[in-house]
């Protein structure tokens, strides 16, 4: 059969984050994150596990980059170190810390990939942890754009996308709110808000640095908006998920799309609604070239003209199966969170940015990887984003998270999300049955 899946110029890729894969978390002059610092607090990462060596790609990014060529990718997407680069978060740019991601990005485009660097994958410099409190102020959202402007100005020529942030809630909320991120903080509710918008600030100012440093390079961020299902796929269901993905996500990603707060946001944080400046939505809502999703899972949801919001949530449905331990198995996810998106604010690219699942993967008696469920939630996942293009929602790329397991954050090393397998011991990285089932997606662009 000759049917094609997906079209023959899909961006493939896969994406990783500097604190999980990298290492090298003190070299050539790396100044430390809030994440090298929150680390030592027992118990606040599983085992106590460190990112001092984790993949150490840092050292094998040549070996890594062959493995992708080898799988056929197109872009790999990774994050900087802001630390790496400006050890004290500002003031002296730290060259061989700059070096290593412009190696990286000539190694890929040696082996004929495209680099789209994430500007900030939650690893602020803890220097600026302990000069302004980090996000609770606005300075550091100052500071990120001098670290854009610089970093971006080094790597002209050498990559021409990028992503201002990823998932603002994995820096904002949970590392101020409910202390399971760095920097561990619990603050009160207007402070939270405080934090989200000074993100978000920041992500304004990074965008707006951009385009005058690289006025061709395309920018948009990488965000994990809590995505609906309608319950069935009738107009009212349909309306319902559309109003409640507009204003459950009003404080970040309908604030960028519309350029403002919604209404429902500020009427429910009230007095604690985040203090705005003068401007600062004119930055926010500028226009993006690409709008990043990271799809997991999604809620299913019905319409409920009883209720005051008129939608109703479901939160525990017997449909939901539990992947291994990063969420659900909700393939219908990826086909209605960017179909929604797509109908809410017309952004000119959607790219899923993030999408996979771990498991518990270990190699068999003859040394291969049987990740089955990784393949079926793939196949699966894979047939939902066909139909969203099949319908004429503008996906274009898809990067699976991730390239390789990795250290997932509070949970260690337990969870493995890699297409390849990593033995954390001797460093060697083991293809995944995963693995070679994306290696003939890519070729084939069907869904085998
Ligand atoms: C979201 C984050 O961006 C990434 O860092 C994390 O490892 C994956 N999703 C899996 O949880």
């Amino acid at each position: 059969m000759n049917r094609q899946d997906f079209p023959s110029d899909f961006i493939w890729g896969s994406a990783t984050a500097s604190y999980q894969v990298e290492g090298a978390a003190f070299e050539d002059g790396k100044g430390a994150s809030i994440w090298n610092e929150f680390e030592k607090l027992p118990g606040a990462i599983a085992d106590n596990a460190s990112g001092d060596v984790s993949c150490d790609q840092y050292h094998r990014y040549k070996e890594d980059v062959a493995l992708m060529r080898d799988m056929g990718l197109k872009v790999y997407r990774f994050s900087m170190a802001w630390s790496r680069i400006f050890p004290e978060g500002g003031g002296k740019l730290n060259p061989k810390g700059m070096d290593y991601y412009k190696r990286l990005c000539d190694e890929l485009h040696d082996n004929g990939l495209e680099p789209w660097i994430t500007f900030y994958h939650w690893d602020l410099p803890q220097a600026l942890q302990e000069r302004f409190g980090g996000w609770r102020s606005r300075e550091c959202a100052k500071y990120f754009a001098d670290y854009v402007a610089a970093a971006a100005g080094e790597l002209k020529g050498r990559c021409d996308h990028y992503f201002t942030f990823n998932e603002f809630l994995g820096s904002t909320d949970q590392g101020y709110f409910n202390g399971v991120c760095a920097p561990g903080l619990r603050l009160s509710r207007k402070e939270r808000n405080q934090v989200r918008h000074n993100a978000l600030y920041a992500h304004g100012l990074g965008l707006q640095v951009l385009r005058d440093v690289l006025p061709g390079a395309k920018v948009g961020i990488a965000e994990n908006p809590v995505f609906f299902t309608p319950v069935i796929d009738t107009p009212e269901h349909v309306a319902a998920a559309k109003k409640a993905f507009r204003e459950v996500n009003g404080h970040f990603i309908t604030a960028i799309m519309e350029g403002g707060y919604p209404e429902s946001y500020l009427a429910a944080e009230g007095a604690d609604a985040p203090v705005v400046g003068d401007g600062d939505f004119k930055l926010i809502g500028a226009p993006m070239d690409f709008l990043g999703l990271n799809i997991y899972y999604g809620r299913l949801i019905r319409s409920a003209p009883e209720l005051p919001e008129q939608y109703e949530i479901f939160y525990d449905d017997a449909s939901t199966v539990w992947s291994d331990c990063n969420g659900m198995f909700q393939p219908a996810a990826v086909y209605w969170g960017s179909r929604i998106a797509s109908e809410l604010w017309k952004p000119e690219a959607i790219i899923i940015s993030e999408n996979g699942t771990s498991c518990e993967d270990r190699p068999a008696r003859d040394g291969e990887v049987y990740d089955l469920f990784r393949v079926k939630y793939l196949r699966a996942y894979m047939e939902s984003m066909s139909r969203a293009i099949r319908d004429g929602v503008p996906v274009k790329g898809y990067f699976h998270w991730s390239f390789l397991d990795n250290l997932e954050w509070g949970s260690g090393y337990r969870r493995r999300f890699g297409l390849y397998f990593v033995n954390y011991r001797t460093g060697e990285r083991i293809p995944k049955l995963s693995a070679k089932w994306f290696k003939e997606l890519i070729q084939t662009c069907k869904i085998v």
